[in-house]
């Protein structure tokens, strides 16, 4: 069966687009990465993904409207070919117009167990409610923010001391776990 090709969306550290990465190093994997794209030239992640010779596009969307910055991504996508959109900490939201080129056809993971915590500060939010337990989601994007069809989610246990950034590094783990098997699953279901 012939790999899906994915194109990776980050704006930061690119930690889940380094297990994404990993993850294609099985044989059995049936994604593979066909662009890496940034909307931050400065974004950590790109070196790894240029060290690791994958194909690289790096524009800042700054003084740009945002439709007018996506259809720039879309045609870098289409250029190279991706069946699917995967976003690993793309810290934007995209608008409707790129969500409806690709529908059912873009994932993201989120830091929390969606519906809860949708949008940014979850780790803070999901202490000051006093949860026990948190985790992150792999979901499908729609033109609502985190809010598509949930595939996957892994909890992890809050402990009484956490902080935000203890709690964020447990979910990381996590996440980096989630990630690939929800992809390729998704990927299998759509392939029949
Ligand atoms: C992750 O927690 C991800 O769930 C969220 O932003 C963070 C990105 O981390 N959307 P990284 O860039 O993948 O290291």
């Amino acid at each position: 069966m012939a790999k899906a090709r994915i194109a990776i969306l980050i704006s930061g550290r690119g930690s889940n687009m380094a297990a994404l990465i990993y993850a294609t190093k099985q044989p059995d994997c049936p994604f593979e990465i066909v662009l890496v794209a940034a909307n931050d030239p400065e974004a950590a992640g790109l070196r790894l993904a240029q060290a690791e010779n994958l194909p690289v596009f790096a524009q800042s969307h700054k003084g740009m409207a945002r439709a007018e910055f996506d259809k720039i991504l879309d045609t870098q996508i289409r250029t190279a070919q991706a069946d699917m959109i995967i976003l690993a900490g793309y810290m934007r939201l995209l608008s409707p117009e790129f969500v409806a080129l690709w529908p059912a056809r873009i994932l993201n993971i989120h830091p929390s167990l969606l519906p809860r915590y949708k949008g940014l500060d979850t780790h803070e939010r999901a202490l000051a409610a006093g949860d026990q337990i948190a985790g992150c989601s792999v979901h499908v994007v729609t033109a609502e923010l985190d809010d598509g069809e949930v595939l996957a989610q892994t909890e992890v246990p809050v402990f009484a001391d956490d902080t935000p950034d203890t709690l964020a590094s447990r979910v990381l783990i996590a996440e980096h776990q989630t990630y690939a098997p929800a992809i390729s699953a998704y990927i299998r279901q759509f392939k029949g």
